[in-house]
């Protein structure tokens, strides 16, 4: 099926900053992309460009194969977004707000009605509804930009740290939202929480210095850590000891590090060490508190594409 969303070698400057830099990617029906990267690493432009509020230096965006910039309007009645912030009208209560954005989408009467309370429930905002949004909670605020994005249930929405400021609860409420609308949609959203990628999103791109430097799906980006497959003892001191040059000659072994609560042993690539290591163990009698095969932290893919020179736990450095 086609992309919904094709972003193809957008650039943008702003005076001696590439703030965003040769960034091309796709998105079909069903998928949830996350911008991650560190702060400043060019997501909101970049989210800013495919919306339409920003020109590109150079680049083109099509949702659902429609310019943005040769057809802005039409391009966007199919688009909601959350911008940075989630800004709204402070004196405006978010009944007000939502009653002025389903205007402005072409709805009225009872259609307009049916769409705020729509989004409304879907957001939990009925409480506060008729109170102004500078009295609101920042959760609440966030909640009021998630609605506006939502009204005329586009099928595609750009979130810009859509859980930012929320508490844990709230967070994993706009978390089971994104999930429950993304079988329809074609969902972008940024975020810089590791756990939020692996909770809701289906792919991933990370973003550094305005370019892509890691794509893929989570476990795929997982698999770059440098502790991907490795298997990690818990043992003390001594019995690591006698382990090291035991472990150090099996086959499949690149490498054994030494841990604060025992060794890390990690594997040439590709290969599975799991069950040689628990043989090693059991043959030598040693008492070792724990074995276990770790799968690698985004955390550690994440530091490790995105400092200058950083390898998290050693890794391997296997840069794009
Ligand atoms: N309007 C602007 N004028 C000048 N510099 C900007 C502007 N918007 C963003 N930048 C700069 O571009 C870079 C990327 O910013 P941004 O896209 O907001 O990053 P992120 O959303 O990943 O934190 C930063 O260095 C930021 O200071
Ligand atoms: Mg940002």
């Amino acid at each position: 099926m086609a992309a919904m969303i094709e972003v193809d070698g957008l650039c943008k400057r702003f005076g001696a900053i590439q703030a965003v830099d040769d960034v091309s990617f796709t998105v079909a029906r069903g998928e949830v992309l996350g911008f991650l990267g560190p702060n400043g690493a060019g997501k909101s432009t970049a989210m800013r460009i495919i919306t339409g509020f920003l020109e590109p230096d150079s680049g083109t965006v099509r949702l659902e194969g429609v310019d943005i910039r040769d057809r802005p309007i039409a391009a966007r009645q199919n688009l909601g977004y959350m911008p940075e912030g989630a800004p709204s009208y402070h004196e405006m209560t978010p009944l007000g707000f939502l009653g002025f954005i389903a205007g402005i989408r072409g709805f009225s009467g009872s259609e307009a009605e049916d769409r705020i309370a729509t989004a409304a429930q879907q957001t939990q905002l009925g409480s506060v509804l008729y109170q102004s949004i500078d009295t609101l909670s920042r959760g609440f605020k966030r909640r009021v930009g998630l609605a506006q994005a939502l009204l005329h249930d586009p099928e595609i929405l750009v979130l810009d740290e859509p859980t930012d400021g929320l508490d844990p609860n709230q967070k994993h409420e706009v978390r089971t939202l994104i999930q429950e609308m993304a079988a329809n949609k074609a969902i972008i959203i940024s975020t810089h929480i590791l756990e939020e990628v692996d909770a809701v999103c289906s792919r991933a791109i990370i973003i550094a210095h305005g370019r892509i430097v890691a794509d893929g799906t989570p476990d795929e980006l997982k698999s770059r850590s440098g502790r991907h497959m490795g298997v990690a003892l818990t043992a003390t001191r001594e019995t690591c000891r006698q382990l090291v040059a035991d472990l150090n000659a099996l086959n499949g072994v690149a490498e054994v590090e030494l841990e604060p609560r025992g060794l890390f042993v990690k594997p040439v690539p590709g290969s599975d060490i799991l069950d040689l290591v628990r043989v090693l163990v059991r043959q030598r009698g040693l008492s070792v508190a724990d074995i276990r095969l770790e799968m690698g932290r985004l955390e550690d893919v994440f530091r490790e594409v995105t400092i200058p020179g950083g390898t998290a736990h050693g890794g391997t450095g296997d840069r794009p």
